[in-house]
């Protein structure tokens, strides 16, 4: 295991995880990568640590560049396991190094490690000589912990971005261009669907600080390090966190006998003949994660559950209380189900929907089976709301 050389004197040391499919809810169906960076400057640095169990990966990467021992400091840009995990077993190794952390990874790390480690607090502005390099820092606070940070090293035009700008995506080409353009973009739409949505402002912020930075790399805490499409990841992350929506409608729903089945795609074909781009989202079929990405857009979204024992079905109740926690500002949505005697669970979807944050348009309840007529008054109904509301 070996580093990769992303400069003279600077390496990706991380590890990549090639099996991991569930990253707390999240299926990153492509694996993952935990990035730490090792700069070989008068001040030999490490960006960032790995999952705890994958220490060893880190500490072979950096042994083929130096004597991990002989590291001064090591940077930890977030608390988060996946990037904190290997600290304490890194402040064991090189024994005289200095952690730099924020006033709120301070906090986050001993609350977590429960030991006093060697270190200084950082702000944004400060900057932290290496010798021929600088570090210069700028704090994150909410992308997506309190405690993250990132810092832009002005000789080499690099922002170590951490989180932001990230993806799941384990591969053995740490470049962008070594790897396709469509499926790095789309796996950051993903992350970011996933991760950073509900701090959106914050992102924006963000964007403003590197705006007046001169940038030729991003090397994020996971995936790939963008190089060649530095410019066009920075535009992507400008257009997914200014919450515009564009005229788009998705569906989501579960079902138990085709009944709510039939009234989604009454529901589709209200949309698609008002011109809306629609997409379907059978919750059997469809991870959570997935549908998330697809609705970075949707200015409408539609949930529908037959009620089973006085509820909403399981997998809707699970893509409620996701979308709940992520809660994209500023949507339209409509509610809808068959059912037989009770009939809660759309009641129970609207107050989600209302609950996220989002305008009920319509509410659509249908006791069993529609017919022609139930689904062609429906559609008459959807459509005058559209046009109305
Ligand atoms: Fe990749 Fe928020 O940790």
């Amino acid at each position: 295991m070996k580093a990769v050389k992303i400069k003279e004197d600077i390496y990706w040391v991380g590890a990549i995880d090639w099996d991991l499919r569930n990253f707390h809810g999240y299926l990153t169906q492509r694996g993952a990568t935990y990035n730490a960076y090792l700069i070989i400057d008068e001040k030999i640095t490490l960006i960032d640590t790995v999952k705890e169990q994958f220490a060893d990966e880190l500490i072979k990467r950096i042994s083929s560049i130096i004597d991990p021992s002989k590291i001064d400091y090591i940077i930890s840009n977030h608390v988060e396991m996946d990037h904190s995990g290997a600290i304490p077993k890194m402040m064991d190794i090189a024994k005289n190094a200095q952690l730099i952390t924020c006033p709120n990874g301070e906090k986050g790390l001993s609350a977590h490690y429960k030991r006093d480690f060697n270190h200084r607090v950082v702000k944004t502005g400060d900057i932290l000589n290496l010798g021929k390099r600088n570090l210069q820092f700028v704090l994150t606070p909410m992308v997506h912990w309190p405690d993250n940070m990132v810092e832009y090293m002005p000789e080499e035009k690099i922002l170590f971005s951490n989180d932001s700008f990230g993806q799941h995506y384990a591969s053995s080409g740490r470049f962008d261009y070594e790897n396709s353009k469509d499926i790095i973009i789309d796996e950051a739409k993903k992350y970011f669907a996933n991760i950073v949505l509900p701090y959106s402002a914050q992102v924006r912020k963000e964007l403003e600080v590197a705006a007046t930075l001169d940038i030729e790399i991003i090397a994020s805490s996971h995936g790939i390090i963008w190089e060649k499409y530095t410019k066009k990841i920075v535009e992507e992350y400008k257009k997914w966190s200014s919450n515009k929506v564009l005229k788009k409608a998705v569906i989501i729903y579960d079902t138990m006998w085709h009944s709510t089945e039939k009234m989604a795609y009454a529901i589709q074909e209200v949309f698609e003949e008002k011109g809306y781009f629609t997409s379907m989202k059978n919750l059997q079929h469809n991870h959570i994660s997935d549908i998330m990405t697809e609705l970075i857009d949707a200015e409408y979204i539609c949930v529908g559950s037959p009620t089973l024992n006085n509820n909403i079905m399981p997998n809707v109740a699970s893509f409620l209380t996701y979308l709940k926690g992520l809660s994209p500002k500023g949507r339209k949505s409509i509610a809808f189900g068959s059912f037989g005697w009770g009939g809660q669970s759309i009641a129970q979807t609207a107050e989600y929907l209302k609950d996220s944050g989002f305008e009920i348009v319509d509410m659509f309840k249908q006791k069993y089976i529609p017919s022609s007529e139930d689904l062609n008054n429906l559609k008459i109904k959807l459509a005058e709301d559209l046009a109305t509301k």
